[in-house]
């Protein structure tokens, strides 16, 4: 197949859901509450005009591609901090990302070699993060989706992919929490994709910029889970994350990517010709977000109140482990979409955006819809008591 490999991409979800909606006027005697996009709204963190205040002078300067040393420490203590039991390296395991969104996509043209290896493979959740899908199809290597199922927790079936794909396998995404589903990896699960990865060596690639939004316990990681099978120095393990979500910044464009040193060169020779830096003024902000936990806490508090909220006024349901989004049940996503528009002015996003048809002919991603919980509390309880309307609870 020739096809070029751009024209492999669909449009993006955002993109199909303006589409979907762009006949259709929202009931206007409600004021719109845009739950599509997972973007927080919160609170700007007080530090940051004071920290990007201080940083100034560093618009004058190029700034370092892997991220300043001060802002690659800062990345390593917090992991030291979240983690337990995991030795990080500030100097060789760390690098600073415009947020996790460009460094999945990237990895994947650092970890496909589509003229070495026989139709490279790449093993995504399905449901997914849909950077992972175009990363992989730009990269030249075939997206093979593992559905993660309702019946199943929504846990990934992992221990259903063919031996004889695991085989040609050269990366693996896995998001933790899950974005849409809610689903959190355990330590068996990250166990058996670690084991995987060694025996079938492929770069195994965890996606985590939901690990501080949890309604329970906070999430093991994959490096903690590494280290805790003697696995220290993380090969084959790299983990993304970002402080979009954990302080409410998406617009600083500011994450990481950390774990094994030698993936770690290899990246930052790749970034050292895309130039992905992060300007040194932010990368104060980042070293002062990464110190600071005291913002984190006030965040998951008004995520988990929200998600309280959004529950006890739907009426039914009950928030997954991981993630500030709703992941719900509704039989034709894209007809409830436009209804719950059209009559509750409510934006959200159709499940089945999210997902791809696998083998079987089924999108597992088709009905349900992604709610997202981003405006606070009270937003939260309006769209629980909206959409308890719309399906006439
Ligand atoms: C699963 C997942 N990964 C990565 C990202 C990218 O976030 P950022 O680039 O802001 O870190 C998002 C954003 O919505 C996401 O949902």
């Amino acid at each position: 197949m020739n096809q070029p490999r751009l024209d492999r991409l669909g449009a993006y979800p955002f993109a199909r859901l303006d589409a979907l909606l762009t006949t259709l006027t929202p009931n206007p005697s409600l004021p719109l509450i845009n739950a599509g996009a997972g973007e927080p709204r919160l609170p700007l963190p007080p530090f940051v005009a004071d920290a990007l205040q201080r940083g100034l002078d560093g618009f004058s300067r190029y700034p370092p591609t892997r991220g300043s040393p001060a802002l690659r420490q800062a990345i390593a203590d917090w992991l030291m901090r979240r983690y337990s039991g995991i030795t990080v390296s500030g100097a060789d395991q760390v690098l600073a990302a415009n947020g996790t969104r460009e460094a999945l996509f990237a990895i994947a043209h650092a970890a496909i070699n589509p003229e070495a290896d026989e139709k490279p493979v790449v093993l995504l959740p399905n449901p997914m993060y849909q950077i992972y899908l175009g990363a992989a199809w730009t990269a030249g290597a075939v997206p093979h989706p593992v559905p993660a199922l309702e019946g199943q927790g929504f846990a990934p079936a992992w221990r259903q992919v063919p031996e004889a794909i695991w085989e040609k396998t050269a990366l693996v995404y896995c998001c933790s929490p899950s974005n849409p589903t809610g689903w959190v990896a355990s330590d068996d699960d990250y166990r058996l994709l670690i084991r995987k990865a060694l025996q079938h060596d492929f770069l195994l690639v965890a996606d985590e910029c939901y690990s501080e939004i949890y309604y329970r316990d906070a999430p093991v990681g994959l490096l903690q889970v590494a280290a805790a099978m003697g696995h220290d120095d993380f090969s084959h393990c790299l983990v993304c994350n970002s402080l979009s979500k954990r302080s409410a910044l998406p617009g600083l464009r500011s994450g990481l990517i950390a774990g094994d040193a030698d993936w770690i060169a290899r990246f930052a020779k790749l970034r050292s010709y895309t130039g992905p830096a992060t300007p040194l003024p932010l990368q104060q902000v980042a070293i002062a977000a990464w110190r600071d936990e005291t913002h984190v806490a006030r965040n998951l508090q008004v995520y988990r109140e929200s998600l309280d909220a959004f529950y006890s006024a739907f009426g039914s349901g009950e928030p997954a482990d991981g993630g500030f989004f709703v992941w719900l049940a509704v039989g034709d996503d894209r007809a409830f979409a436009r209804a719950a528009y059209r009559e509750r002015a409510v934006k959200l996003l159709p499940g089945s955006f999210l997902g791809m048809e696998g083998e079987d002919g089924i999108n597992p991603g088709s009905g349900f819809v992604r709610i997202a919980l981003v405006d606070g509390v009270d937003a939260a309880g309006e769209l629980g008591l909206r959409l308890r309307r719309l399906v006439g609870g």
